[in-house]
């Protein structure tokens, strides 16, 4: 049987190392630190930006396979639990592993409402936000602000603590985004409905007007909950990296949790849904789409809702939802960007310059098509990617605090900048142009 190791020889020494291959066909880093041409030296470093090809944790929670497109939670394939589960069984399999019995689910759903209130000073201070604040900055300081109201959140290795934070988050994420969604329409703020399902209380915190009980749309509740079914996990993506990393420090699950909502906010995460629909709305028509691959494929757009790093293939999220548009159009009418997201996606598929680089829809295409139609405005997309979201980072943050390998995260550096020099007063100093031109590169 062939050996689990690699041999490197060091040409710089003729030195040969006998590296360990690991279960999942990974090197540490560690051992490439023991290549050394002196034993004074630092030993080698890998270079990774961006981790493209960089392990930085042992994982039970989900599995993808980019080449296959095929996704799990905690074993159970995307598309079975998009079609049998609902968001707090799903939310339950990726917190606690398995999924739960009747009893267990009963439970939980019964301690997720328990915790759907927020205090009244969450409000106050979400008041204080400015009448146009974009809700994900608004969930960004709220979650943050959350760390004061529970000071117990910083017993980050007591599992009691863990849980009851985990269902905190869980339960108040929804209020909080519906509540950033109300201050900017100057409506007023819905207290929860615990008789209805957690996607349908959603929905009534944000759309609930003089009737005494809001009763949601079955199809738009049920649509809902499919699409926080898909967005719950999705391994080290940007914002669990940020919660581990954040987390990694020992602070609060509050804290790092606003860090992961940061992360998901960008453009090129979880703000990639509402620039889809900007794109869209820019191409305004099909017979504008060829243009449209003109700039992408020049280098002067990216194709937003296309391409991602780990699936080189059709993101399994991304079918589903596709068809999960047209059930809700029953409902609501037909989104005409819709025809041009289809126009879009066809020629993509068939243009070498996508087919080459392997380039295919992902999950914020049609999503935000979706969004739109049920009447939420495109700065809420974001948001309805961080409520399930939630469950997964805070699986990935108890997976981190429990796992003895993990440390503080800190990677190294390759530093380029200037050797010693001595420091100069200020009066003193000449201004060669060419520094001006340095200091004007930064920032
Ligand atoms: N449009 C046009 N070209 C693209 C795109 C795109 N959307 N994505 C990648 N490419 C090109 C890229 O320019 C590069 O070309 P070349 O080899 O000639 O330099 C090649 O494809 C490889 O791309 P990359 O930038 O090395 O890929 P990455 O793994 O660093 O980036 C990504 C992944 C998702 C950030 C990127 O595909 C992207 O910016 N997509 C648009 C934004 C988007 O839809 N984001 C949502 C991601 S899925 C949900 C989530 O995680 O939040």
């Amino acid at each position: 049987m062939a050996k689990n190791t690699l041999t490197v020889t060091d040409n710089r020494t003729g030195k040969q190392y006998e590296i360990p291959i690991e279960e999942g066909d990974v090197i540490r880093a560690s051992h490439i630190k023991e290549i050394k041409v002196s034993p004074s030296d630092f030993g080698l470093m890998s270079y990774d930006p961006a981790f493209s090809n960089t392990a930085s944790c042992r994982s039970k929670i989900t599995f993808i396979d980019g080449d296959q497109g095929i996704l799990r939670y905690r074993g159970y394939p995307i598309e079975e639990l998009a079609d049998k589960s609902n968001y707090l069984e799903t939310a339950y399999l990726i917190v606690k592993g398995e999924l739960p019995d009747v009893k267990h689910f009963r439970a939980w759903e019964q301690n997720i409402k328990k915790h759907t209130m927020v205090h009244e000073n969450i409000k106050k201070f979400m008041e204080g936000f400015r009448y146009d604040a974009h809700p994900m900055g608004v969930l960004v300081g709220t979650v943050g602000a959350m760390s004061t109201f529970y000071p117990d959140a910083k017993n980050i290795f007591d599992l009691e603590s863990r849980r009851l934070q985990t269902r905190r988050l869980i339960g108040k994420m929804p209020t909080i985004a519906a509540a950033a969604y109300r201050l900017s329409r100057g409506l007023p703020y819905v207290y929860p409905d615990n008789e209805l399902s957690y996607a349908g209380n959603f929905l009534a915190m944000l759309f609930k007007m003089t009737e005494l009980r809001y009763k949601p749309n079955p199809i738009l509740e049920r649509a809902l909950d499919v699409l926080f079914i898909l967005h719950a996990d999705h391994e080290q993506n940007c914002s669990a990296n940020a919660m581990r990393s954040v987390g990694s420090s020992q602070v609060d699950p509050y804290s790092a949790t606003a860090a992961a909502v940061a992360a998901l906010y960008g453009p090129l995460h979880g703000g990639a849904n509402e620039q889809v629909i900007r794109m869209l709305m820019e191409i305004g028509s099909v017979k504008n789409v060829a243009d449209m691959i003109k700039k992408v494929k020049g280098g002067e757009r990216l194709l937003m809702g296309f391409g991602h790093r780990v699936y080189k293939n059709y993101d399994p999220r991304a079918k589903i939802v596709k068809k999960i548009a047209y059930e809700v159009f029953e409902v609501t009418g037909k989104n005409p960007l819709i025809d041009i997201a289809l126009e879009l996606e066809r020629i993509a598929l068939e243009d070498d310059y996508f087919v080459k680089r392997k380039l295919y829809p992902n999950v914020d295409f049609y999503s935000g098509i979706i969004y739109q139609a049920m009447g939420f405005p495109m700065t809420m997309f974001p948001v309805l990617f961080a409520i399930p979201r939630t469950s997964g980072w805070m699986a990935q943050w108890a997976e981190m605090v429990r796992d003895p390998e993990q440390k503080i995260a800190r990677p190294r550096q390759i530093y380029v900048g200037e050797p010693t020099r001595p420091y100069s007063p200020i009066e003193a100093r000449l201004e060669p142009t060419s520094r001006e031109d340095a200091v004007s590169d930064n920032i």
